[in-house]
């Protein structure tokens, strides 16, 4: 059979590269792809837009593409799941309406509060001055967040009223994320632990994935502004445990569970991204999609074929998930100014890594260099190396040995992914 994969980055380099090792196809076709990604062993790069809904179904009906995987937010949010399934495909995705959980952020917070799935308290507003009096009456710490889909750059993590109110304005008033700050979420500052958690989701049944730890801030110790995500470990072994236990019973279950008694059927990867506090894992975010960059270091630890996995989640079977004990690490090279304005098309060669199995890039924003040998910049992100090994410590050496080997012109990375999992 063949699959689709719609997306270009990191994460669907991570979930091409998996796929084409599955027994049960013949091809995997991604849209639009990278040049990174056409180079995979029987991977197909296909010259279609994300946004161009009309253009994916007609490929995957001439393709004669059997399973959907759509990567990213932005075509979930505009719909392209109920485009496909109108068209008779078959989607590991969800609706526009089930989407919601992500494109919205009130959205999320109603039906958290309504099936009392634990998260922090929160106002929505359409009116900035209303926000900033609600502020001034819960003092800092506060979070301000844009409602829509900012690209992990709506939101701002205010140490003082004046930093949340500078927020407010910058959403509602300046418009610096466009439509989607014309309404903002104000919500408890929660402390403690970050901690990704995953399932593959169909209705009622869930299958957790393993955790990771993502590192959302651009540099080190956590500073600077948040970004997509600038490198992630697995597993997230101080985390772990009794907490993961909670999570799924208090968290991922009930929120499959509210979406069905919702009348909103959930097909596609529920992600709760949770804070661990004293009180126990609390929501901070759903998304609806597989996590960037935590893919890229949780599906080098997947033993079993991926494609077989998801249609057996969609056949409503138990799907057999075997993990390799192996720790995965990964460092997110960036371009320099990102998440802000960058330079792209800068040279740069890659060093050489150990076999696919244990080390590999996966290309989030290059292309082929056809001038010279290598490649170029394209985009915020522009690699990750994830490197597996039986420990963090010496999964995090293998990839910072590689790192370190070369200068990375116009890039950056962080020298302290997995640090603070190391000290516990
Ligand atoms: P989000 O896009 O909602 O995941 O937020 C981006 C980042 O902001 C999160 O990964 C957290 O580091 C931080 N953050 C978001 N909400 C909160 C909260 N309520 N309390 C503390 N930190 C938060
Ligand atoms: N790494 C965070 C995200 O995928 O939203």
């Amino acid at each position: 059979m063949n699959v689709l994969i719609v997306g270009g980055g990191g994460r669907e380099h991570a979930l091409a590269w998996k796929m084409a090792d599955s027994d049960v196809i013949d091809e995997v076709l991604i849209a639009p792809g990278s040049d990174a990604m056409g180079q995979i062993m029987d991977c197909r790069v296909l010259d279609v837009a994300e946004e161009d809904q009309e253009a994916l179904v007609q490929t995957a009906q001439d393709e004669e593409v059997e399973l959907v995987i759509i990567g990213p937010e932005a075509p979930l949010a505009a719909g392209l799941t109920d485009r496909m399934q109108q068209a008779g495909l078959r989607v590991f995705g969800p609706t526009a309406e089930a989407a919601r959980l992500e494109s919205s952020k009130q959205f999320a917070k109603e039906i958290m509060h309504k099936y009392n799935i634990p998260t922090g308290a929160y106002a929505a507003f359409t009116d900035a001055e209303e926000a900033k009096a609600y502020i001034r009456e819960q003092g800092a710490p506060i979070v301000v967040k844009a409602d829509g889909l900012a690209a992990g750059k709506g939101v701002t993590v205010a140490a003082t009223m004046d930093e949340a109110i500078e927020a407010v304005d910058a959403a509602m008033t300046e418009k610096a994320f466009g439509e989607a700050g014309s309404s903002v979420v104000v919500e408890e500052y929660l402390e403690g632990e970050e901690l990704s958690f995953m399932a593959l989701v169909h209705g009622t049944s869930v299958v957790p994935l393993v955790t990771a730890q993502d590192h959302k801030r651009a540099f080190d110790g956590g500073t600077g502004p948040n970004t997509g995500g600038m490198g992630a470990y697995s597993p997230v072994p101080h985390l772990d445990g009794a907490w993961l236990e909670q999570a799924e019973k208090t968290i991922l279950r009930p929120m499959a569970e509210a979406l069905e008694q919702e009348g909103i059927a959930f097909t596609g990867v529920l992600y709760a991204g949770l804070m661990i506090t004293e009180e126990g894992p609390k929501v901070i975010e759903f998304n609806v999609r597989f996590g960037d960059p935590e893919t890229q270091v949780i599906l080098p630890r997947l033993e079993s074929d991926l494609v077989q996995v998801l249609l057996d989640v969609m056949d409503g079977k138990e799907p057999e998930l075997q993990w390799s004990s192996n720790a995965c690490a990964g460092v997110v090279l960036a371009s320099e100014g990102y998440p802000g304005t960058y330079e792209k098309g800068i040279p740069f060669t890659m060093p050489m890594t150990r076999s696919d199995e244990i080390q590999q890039f996966f290309h989030a924003g290059t292309t082929v260099n056809s001038e010279e040998v290598g490649w170029k910049t394209k985009g915020g992100r522009v690699l990750l190396l994830a490197s597996q090994a039986p420990t963090l410590q010496e999964a995090l050496q293998m990839t910072y040995d590689v790192l370190r080997q070369k200068d990375w012109p116009g890039m950056f990375y962080r020298q302290d992914i997995g640090q603070r999992a190391l000290k516990k």
